[in-house]
């Protein structure tokens, strides 16, 4: 049986400033009349959670009434950035605590038909929080114990923009020496899809042998003076069919009516810019 994930990304939720959760309903109505197996967000769950709890309950409760199952992982947004990437605040135990109060675990595995699936918190990439560790644990756990399955991996952050070796740190992608390091645990089983959001663009490409799919934000765009264009500016979301022989289908879901909105026109959300 096909299991289908739409993975919802970047959503950026908050009540005190409630400026995408318009597009957020509006992805919520287009969930329930496809009823994916599993709906996932990748993480910049809420717009300023790292500091404010109340957007990390607002954000919570907007998931809720979805009426799916839901599994998340975290964002910059959520609970601080890995330390070598401060602007929005470090990722601290307290930050990470708090972040598991309203979501649950930050890294996970589930087991579909001929699948695993590994969440991984990428703030902790390169980290050195106690919790890096268990983090780094858990893979290797995943891999050990992988058998025949198929590993589609999921992070907030893309683990590079064209190649594994690019030495630039960009706040974009993963760090070169973190992404080093996982890739290096993920040699004997490297993962046939990898997912993730962040860059607030969709992009669906073959890179190094693994398919590489960015899921855009549901919310809003960042304009193209402040950011470069990778793939396709545009909100929205991914549906990811895996079958249990292996073969796997992801696809751009646009919702019908959902604007594609600008950070530009909203100075309150982070100040601006
Ligand atoms: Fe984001
Ligand atoms: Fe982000």
């Amino acid at each position: 049986m096909t299991f289908r994930i739409a993975q919802i990304s970047d959503t950026h939720l908050s009540a005190e400033k409630p400026f995408f959760v318009g597009n957020f309903e509006r992805t919520g109505e287009a969930l329930r009349a496809v009823r994916p197996d599993l709906v996932l967000n990748s993480g910049d769950i809420s717009l300023s959670g790292e500091t404010k709890e109340n957007d990390l309950s607002a954000a919570r409760a907007l998931h809720e009434a979805i009426g799916l199952p839901v599994r998340f992982l975290p964002g910059n947004h959520d609970l601080g950035d890995s330390p070598d990437l401060a602007a929005h605040g470090v990722i601290t135990d307290e930050r990470r605590s708090r972040y598991l109060a309203h979501f649950g675990a930050d890294f996970w595995t589930l087991d579909v038909p001929g699948w695993r699936l590994l969440a991984l918190n990428a703030q902790l990439l390169g980290s050195d929080l106690a919790a890096a560790a268990d983090q780094e644990d858990a893979i290797v756990e995943a891999i050990a114990s992988l058998g025949a399955r198929k590993l589609a991996l999921f992070l907030h952050m893309p683990l590079f923009d064209k190649s594994a070796d690019e030495p630039a740190m960009t706040g974009r992608f993963v760090d070169p020496a973190p992404r080093r390091a996982l890739l290096a645990r993920l040699r004997t089983a490297p993962p046939a899809l990898i997912a993730s959001g962040h860059i607030h663009q969709y992009r669906d490409s073959w890179l190094d042998g693994a398919r590489h799919v960015w899921a855009p934000s549901t919310g809003y765009v960042i304009p193209d003076r402040l950011q470069p264009i990778y793939g396709l500016k545009q909100v929205g979301f991914v549906e990811h069919r895996l079958e249990p022989d292996g073969r796997h289908e992801s696809r751009l879901v646009q919702v019908p009516g959902m604007p594609t909105l600008n950070i530009a026109d909203f100075p309150e959300a982070y100040g601006p810019i």
